[in-house]
């Protein structure tokens, strides 16, 4: 479905298990207060923002770019965009918001979730593109990022003509589901204080 995307493993069987275990994923479910209902209410808004990704995709390089302290991130150390490395990431975050909407949180979905938490840190920033760019994402970053990445996606769901309720509910599982994937991405950072 995705293979034309770059570097977009979701579906790799090859990809490491993740150290999060289901009963953790759980847990993690019930402290954000995912639902059923959330579920649902994700399911119709990946119909909604599926004819929107690029939309999507423009207010949030744009949020990036303005601020050239984030767009650093995206840059060479001396502080030269990499347009490769921008347009490449944009491809995979495009097929996220959609994954995030319909993906089954299983096992498989646990170790891309893994994979993408790796992308942001020492370990992994930078090699999937072959890019010479900043060594990490620090954590307080993708810890503020909650905010502008829900605040954002409101409009677009309310862009199909759901009433009132119908979008507040998929804000509030979107919201739910950004929440809980951060939490799992700082995983590799926090170590053993996970
Ligand atoms: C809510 C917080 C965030 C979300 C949901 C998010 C989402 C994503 C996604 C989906 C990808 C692509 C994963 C893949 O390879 O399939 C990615 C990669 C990336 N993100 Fe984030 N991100 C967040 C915070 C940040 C912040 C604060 C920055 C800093 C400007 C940032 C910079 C990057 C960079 C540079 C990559 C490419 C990493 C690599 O070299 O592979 N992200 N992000």
């Amino acid at each position: 479905m995705s293979d034309d995307i770059p570097g977009y493993l979701h579906d790799d069987a090859a990809l490491a298990p993740s150290p999060v275990t289901k009963d953790d994923l759980d847990k993690l479910l019930a402290s954000v207060l995912f639902g059923p209902e959330d579920q649902a209410a994700l399911r119709t808004a990946g119909e909604v923002l599926g004819g929107q990704v690029e939309q999507v995709l423009d207010v949030w390089y744009g949020f990036v770019g303005s601020h050239p302290h984030l767009l650093a991130y995206f840059s060479t150390p001396s502080g030269e965009p990499i347009g490769e490395y921008l347009d490449r990431v944009r491809a995979r975050f495009g097929r996220w918001i959609i994954d995030t909407c319909t993906r089954t949180y299983d096992e498989q979905w646990l170790a891309y979730q893994q994979e993408i938490a790796l992308r942001h840190t020492r370990e992994k920033k930078n090699a999937t593109d072959g890019v010479d760019s900043t060594p990490y994402i620090p954590l307080r970053y993708l810890i503020a990022f909650i905010y502008p990445i829900t605040a954002t996606i409101r409009p677009f769901l309310a862009a199909n003509g759901h009433d009132e309720a119908e979008v507040e509910a998929m804000f509030q599982a979107w919201f739910k589901a950004v929440t809980l994937q951060i939490a799992l991405w700082s995983q590799p950072y926090a170590g053993t204080a996970w």
